[in-house]
C-alpha cells in the first residue's frame, strides 16, 4: 500500500546522494524541502514539494491509496542510536548521589561499585527479568524518536551471562518494532575472580566468548572498554583482532577517561567506529580522518559525570564523520532520549543545530553500516521518520527539554502516536 504525506512544514531529507557518511561542511547540509511530500510503503517511493506531487499526480505520474495530513509538521529521518548499553538490572542511583557530592567514576568503582555493581545484579537476573526492565527503556527511546538502536551486551563478563544478555538483546528486535543492533562487550572489565590473572580473561574471551557469540549469531559487533584501569592497548588489539577473524566487526570506548591513544588504535584496526573520546590526542583525530573512522559522541556521559566534553568542533573542522548517540546505561548515562543528546552537543560541545541532526540521523546510521538504507529520506531508503511538533528544524534543540515527537513511523508503519 502506497501513502503520500503532504503539507510537511519542512522536510528535512538528511540526502546523501549515495555518500555513506556526511563529513566537514557537509555535515551542515540537510537538504531541506519547504512543504514537502512524502510516497512510501515500507520504502521511500518518491520524495519532493506536495504541489509537484499533485501536479504529477495530475499528469498521471504518481498515484497513491492513502492521503495523510502533516499539517505544516517538521518531518526528519528517525534517530539512530549508535551506541548503547540499555539491556541491565538494578538502579545505580546512589552512585549518582555519590558523585553529586564529589566521587568520582574511578573512586566509585574502585569500591566495589560502578560496572561490578551491575554485572552483580546482572548475574542475578533472569532473561525474563532483563527483558522486562529493557522494554518499557526501549520503548521510551522509541517515543523520543529512535527508530534504529546498538546495544552492547558487557553486564555478565562471564560465558553465559554475556550470552544470556545478547539473547534478551535479539528477543527485543524480535519483540519491539525498532532495528535492534547487537554488539558483544565482554572486554567491558575484568571481572574480580580474574583480577589477579588478566591474561586469563583476555584468553577466555578470545578463545571462548567469541567463538560462542559468532557460532549463535547473536552480535554484529565487538566492543572494548580501553582506558585507564580497564584493557589496555595490546589486550584491545588482541580481542578485536579474534573478533573480526570470527566475522564480529571492530568499535571501542576510546579515550573515554584518561588520554590513552585509543582512538589511534581504532583507526590502525579499521574501526567502524571511536566512542566518548573525552581525551583525543591531536594525532588521534588525525588518524581517525586517514582512516575513516567515525567519532561517535556520547555529550549525556560528559554530563551526567561533570566530565569536559569531546572536542566536537576541532573533530569536524578537520574532516572527521562525527555521530552522535545516547550511551544508555545505569552508571554514566541514564538516558535514553536522543533529543537530550542533540540538545547537549549543540548547547555545550558547540555544534550547529543541522551538524547534531546528520550526526544523530545518516552518521549513525553509517557507525552501524546501514547508511545505505537507513538515516536519510532518499528514493528507496527505509520509510523511518519522524513527524515533529515544530514548525523548523532548529526548534528541535531551541525549545528543550521537551518531547517534540508527534508521530513515529519504521518501515512505512506508524508505531508510535502522541497521545494528544
Ligand atoms: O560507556 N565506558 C564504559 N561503559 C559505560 C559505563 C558503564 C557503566 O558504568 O555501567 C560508558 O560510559
Ligand atoms: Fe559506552
Amino acid at each position: 500500500m502506497l501513502t503520500a504525506l503532504v503539507h510537511i512544514g519542512q522536510l528535512v531529507t538528511v540526502r546523501a546522494d549515495g555518500a555513506r557518511v556526511k563529513a566537514g561542511s557537509a555535515m551542515r547540509e540537510l537538504g531541506i524541502l519547504e512543504d514537502g511530500a512524502l510516497l512510501f510503503d515500507e520504502r521511500i517511493r518518491w520524495v519532493g514539494t506536495t504541489a509537484d506531487l499533485f501536479r504529477q499526480r495530475e499528469a498521471g505520474e504518481l498515484f497513491w491509496d492513502e492521503l495523510l495530513e502533516a499539517g505544516g509538521r517538521v518531518v526528519v529521518p528517525g534517530f539512530v542510536d549508535s551506541h548503547t548499553h540499555a539491556v541491565f538490572a538494578g538502579s545505580r542511583a546512589h552512585e549518582y548521589r555519590l558523585r553529586l557530592q564529589g566521587a568520582t567514576y574511578q573512586q566509585i568503582a574502585a569500591a566495589g561499585g560502578g560496572i561490578w555493581a551491575t554485572v552483580q545484579a546482572v548475574r542475578r537476573a533472569s532473561e525474563e527479568e532483563l527483558l522486562e526492565q529493557a522494554r518499557p527503556l526501549l520503548w521510551s527511546a522509541l517515543r523520543h524518536g529512535t527508530t534504529t538502536i546498538e546495544i552492547k551486551s558487557g553486564y555478565g563478563l562471564s560465558l553465559a551471562d554475556e550470552l544470556k544478555l545478547l539473547r534478551v538483546i535479539r528477543r527485543l528486535g524480535q519483540e519491539l518494532p525498532l532495528c535492534v543492533v547487537p554488539t558483544f562487550l565482554g572486554a567491558h572489565a575484568v571481572p574480580p575472580e580474574y583480577q589477579h590473572r588478566r591474561s586469563a580473561y583476555v584468553e577466555l574471551l578470545c578463545s571462548e566468548m567469541i567463538p560462542a557469540v559468532a557460532a549463535e549469531g547473536l552480535a554484529e559487533y565487538c566492543d572494548v572498554f580501553a582506558d585507564e584501569g580497564y584493557f589496555t592497548l595490546e589486550e584491545a588489539e588482541q580481542i578485536l583482532r579474534t573478533a573480526s577473524e570470527h566475522g564480529l566487526r571492530p568499535r571501542l570506548h576510546a579515550d573515554e577517561l584518561a588520554p590513552f591513544g585509543a582512538a589511534e588504535l581504532a583507526a590502525r584496526l579499521g574501526a567502524v567506529t571511536a566512542d566518548h573520546l573525552l581525551h583525543i590526542s591531536d594525532a588521534g583525530i588525525v588518524a581517525l580522518r586517514e582512516a575513516g573512522t567515525i567519532a561517535t559522541l556520547l555529550p549525556g556521559t560528559a554530563y551526567t559525570l561533570r566530565l569536559p566534553y569531546a572536542p566536537a568542533r576541532r573533530l569536524i573542522d578537520a574532516g572527521v564523520p562525527v555521530a552522535l548517540a545516547t550511551d544508555c546505561n545505569p552508571g554514566s548515562c541514564l538516558c535514553e532520549n536522543m533529543q537530550m543528546v542533540l540538545s547537549l552537543s549543540c548547547q555545550e560541545m558547540g555544534m550547529l543545530p543541522e551538524e547534531a541532526l546528520v550526526a544523530a540521523t545518516l552518521n549513525g546510521a553509517a557507525a552501524l553500516e546501514r547508511s545505505h538504507q537507513l538515516g536519510s529520506l532518499e528514493v528507496g531508503k527505509q520509510a523511518d521518520f519522524l513527524l515533529l511538533a515544530v514548525r523548523e528544524v532548529t526548534e528541535l534543540v531551541y525549545h528543550f527539554g521537551i518531547n517534540h515527537v508527534h508521530e513515529v513511523w519504521i518501515a512505512g508503519r506508524r508505531v508510535w502516536q502522541a497521545p494528544v
